[in-house]
């Protein structure tokens, strides 16, 4: 009987979550989803990130405001979690927070926990202002640090399974055989 690795198993089950209950994340769950942020790998092992954590729900209001489509179901989250970077620590501030992110996602999802990704950087809040303007204003973020998103985190309350294998996107990978290109 072939192995399948406890990471596979989780990714064949892990959707983005939008609803939530009103429970609390507990502590140790946080402190879970911190070490797990630090520990995700960066690029020169610069770390330019930093990372907000919002339990205020008037806050999480605020924050669900950041987007005219996309961000409003934050305020029904337990949690939210700002991915910043500082630009000037790393020319891929982009790649090193989006690893984090989905680092941060993976280890909501083995904690028990649902979530989804918000994308903030290159999106608007309205005509006049961009997403990461409102939300640097908001959080009061100094200048030259980005953010890249947030994640909304909390107890699930949406049934979602995983997409079967047979809808996953295999075209999308090609391999090349040992010795096929003589
Ligand atoms: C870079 C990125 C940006 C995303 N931005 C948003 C967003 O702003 N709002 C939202 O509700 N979901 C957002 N998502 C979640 C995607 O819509 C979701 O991952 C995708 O539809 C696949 O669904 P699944 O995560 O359940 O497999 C984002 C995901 C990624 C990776």
């Amino acid at each position: 009987m072939s192995h399948t690795a406890p990471l596979i198993q989780m990714l064949r089950n892990r959707r983005s979550i939008r609803q939530f209950t009103p429970q609390e994340v507990p502590q140790e769950k946080i402190i879970q989803l911190q070490e797990a942020l630090l520990r995700a790998p960066t690029s020169r092992g610069k770390q330019p990130w930093n990372f907000i954590f919002v339990e205020d729900r008037e806050l999480l209001e605020k924050m669900s405001r950041a987007k005219t489509h996309g961000s409003a179901f934050v305020a029904g989250a337990a949690l939210g979690v700002v991915i910043c970077a500082d630009e000037e620590l790393s020319d891929v501030w982009i790649e090193d927070s989006a690893i984090a992110a989905i680092t941060l996602q993976y280890a909501a999802h083995d904690l028990g926990l649902g979530s989804c990704w918000v994308q903030i950087r290159n999106r608007l809040h309205d005509d006049k202002t961009s997403s990461e303007t409102f939300l640097k204003k908001l959080l009061e973020i100094n200048d030259s640090s980005r953010i890249l998103c947030m994640i909304g985190i909390g107890f699930s309350n949406e049934e979602k399974s995983g997409l079967p294998q047979t809808q996953l996107p295999a075209g999308k990978i090609k391999f090349i055989y040992k010795n096929s290109l003589k």
